[in-house]
């Protein structure tokens, strides 16, 4: 369905209190995978990423390692963030630091706006806080005075604060949720989040007063705004946030605003599903379309974390499987909101039997056989009705479960179209066709039909693998004569007959080389 607004996706802005690993690029590939296939779908996109820098876990790590805050995070966002998702081929539209001046000064527009609304009141905080969540914790949140998530004891607050009313948007929030089911997802997220409005819900500390590495609250200069509402902010500041409409700003805000989708791992669904939209709320600004929690990825049956020093970096596993496989296993194996282990083996059999086999070589068989007995070029059109009729039904399965976050469901119709492909050729046995000269016809067909099949893979897979699909484009000769593989619509893969007959294929590098033994 068209729409006039831009398809507004977010990831979680991320703490540099140290390099990513890969249950953060796991959320970021999700991410740009599902903004790619929205672009090809034909729709203007705009996806956010970017960095968390303040609060006190940030500070910490910079005093430890004996520098400013200010230096620790334009190091780590320069050395480790940025060039990891560049490394990981992440599309993002923009990046934000919660540390630039568009944001800081957006943030505190937004808090005095709620306070004029008489949103925030002076109060006083007594209670559990744990660095490594930046959370004030309830009682239940808490095992032995140690936080749940970390494991680490929690600090004791007695500060003057200044606080945000959200009890009173409960009944609001409630009321949301059961008219927009879809507003949270998946339905367990939902559910957690229903019980815990339906729990009750305390007012907010906004503020901390104890150190200063935050945005200073604008008519309290001795307190700095807690991070988290400084953070979950980014989203908005990012596009405009509170600026004149006749501005850039104000535009951007317009067109993109709400975002269509918040992703984030479980861990952080409390503040996107109801602090967040309760602070929209309160400035009469439309809540987000719809926050998705994905699960976590799991290292000896518990989250991967920075602070438990389990997690593991991205090119530990790229160095020896390749950008392409990394992001296609994870979203291929672990259903899209449940919790999933990495397992090098499992990794390793997939890369092999649906990349290296099932994939890549359908690809470089075609080629080679177009190379002997075609002389190297597409030979006339051809259809079989068989493979044009469950493409047909492939893309259409495939658009609906990935727009619907079904990463697993929309990737594997399209490798089962891709199994099918395979039968296809196994059947038709094109290389004993080939062995008679009266049945020249029926073996162009064949190849055809394969380079055809190929034709649509490699569209449907650019999103998730955007340069092995461009090398395979550029060797079926379509970036010659279909043009940009980026530009192919999802709408009309399944349009049959599309390579321009005569057009050259090239024997271009391995898709999937055999994996050195490791
Ligand atoms: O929470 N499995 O930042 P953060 C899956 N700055 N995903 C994981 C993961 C795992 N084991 N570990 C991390 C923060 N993630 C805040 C966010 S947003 C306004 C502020 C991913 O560095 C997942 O997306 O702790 C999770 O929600 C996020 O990283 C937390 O990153
Ligand atoms: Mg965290």
């Amino acid at each position: 369905m068209a729409s006039d607004k831009t398809f507004y996706l977010t990831t979680p802005i991320y703490y540099v209190n140290d390099a990513p690993h890969i249950g953060h690029a796991y959320t970021t590939v999700a991410g740009d995978v599902l903004t790619r296939w929205h672009r090809q779908k034909g729709e203007s996109v705009w996806f956010l990423t970017g960095t968390d820098e303040h609060g006190e876990k940030v500070m910490n790590t910079a005093a430890q390692n004996n520098v400013t805050p200010q230096a620790w995070c334009d190091r780590l966002v320069e050395e480790a963030w940025k060039p990891n998702w560049k490394h990981l081929n992440i599309a993002n539209d923009d990046f934000i630091r919660t540390t630039e001046p568009r944001h800081e000064e957006r943030v505190q527009r937004f808090l005095q706006g709620l306070k004029e609304k008489g949103f925030i009141y002076e109060g006083k905080y007594e209670g559990p806080y744990c660095i490594g969540c930046e959370e004030f914790k309830l009682p239940g949140d808490l095992d032995e005075g140690k936080c749940k998530i970390h494991g680490r004891p929690v600090e004791m607050l007695s500060e003057n604060n200044w606080f945000f009313k959200l009890s009173a948007f409960v009944p609001q929030l409630i009321e949301h949720y059961k008219k927009n089911p879809q507003a949270c997802e998946p339905t367990s997220a939902r559910n957690e989040v229903m019980a815990f409005l339906e729990g009750g819900v305390s007012d907010l500390s906004i503020s901390r007063s104890t150190f200063d590495w935050g945005i200073p609250v604008p008519w309290a200069t001795d307190q700095v705004i807690y991070v988290w509402f400084d953070a979950l902010l980014n989203y908005a500041t990012a596009v405009g946030l509170g600026d004149d409409p006749a501005s850039e700003g104000g535009k951007k805000f317009a067109s993109t605003w709400p975002a269509d989708v918040h992703l984030v791992g479980k861990d952080i669904l409390r503040f996107h599903a109801v602090i967040w939209p309760a602070m929209l709320m309160a400035a009469e600004l439309p809540v987000p379309r719809k926050v998705f929690a994905h699960g976590w990825l799991l290292v000896g049956g518990e989250k991967m974390s920075k602070s438990k020093l389990t997690g593991i970096a991205p090119r530990d596993i790229t160095d020896h499987f390749g950008v392409d496989a990394f992001r296609y296993y994870f979203l291929r194996a672990i259903p899209f909101g449940s919790d999933g282990s990495f397992s090098w083996e499992d990794m390793n059999a997939r890369y092999t039997s649906e990349l290296a086999n099932d994939f890549g070589n359908l690809a470089s068989r075609l080629i080679a056989m177009i190379e002997k007995y075609c002389e190297g070029k597409i030979p006339a059109v051809a259809t079989d009705p068989g493979l044009s009729s469950m493409l047909v039904d492939v893309v259409a399965k495939a658009d609906a479960a990935m727009v619907a976050l079904d990463f697993q469901g929309g990737i594997s119709a399209i490798m089962d179209f891709c199994k099918r492909a395979n039968g296809y050729v196994t059947e038709q046995e094109p290389w004993a066709i080939a062995k008679d000269p009266e049945r020249t016809t029926e073996l162009n067909n064949v190849l055809y039909n394969t380079a055809e099949s190929i034709r649509a893979l490699a569209v449907l897979l650019h999103p998730v693998m955007p340069a092995t699909t461009q090398i395979l484009w550029e060797s079926l000769g379509a970036q010659a004569t279909l043009g940009d593989i980026a530009k192919q619509k999802i709408a009309d893969v399944a349009t049959w007959g599309q390579l321009p007959p005569g057009s050259v294929v090239t024997k271009g590098a391995v898709l999937f080389p055999r994996l050195e033994e490791k």
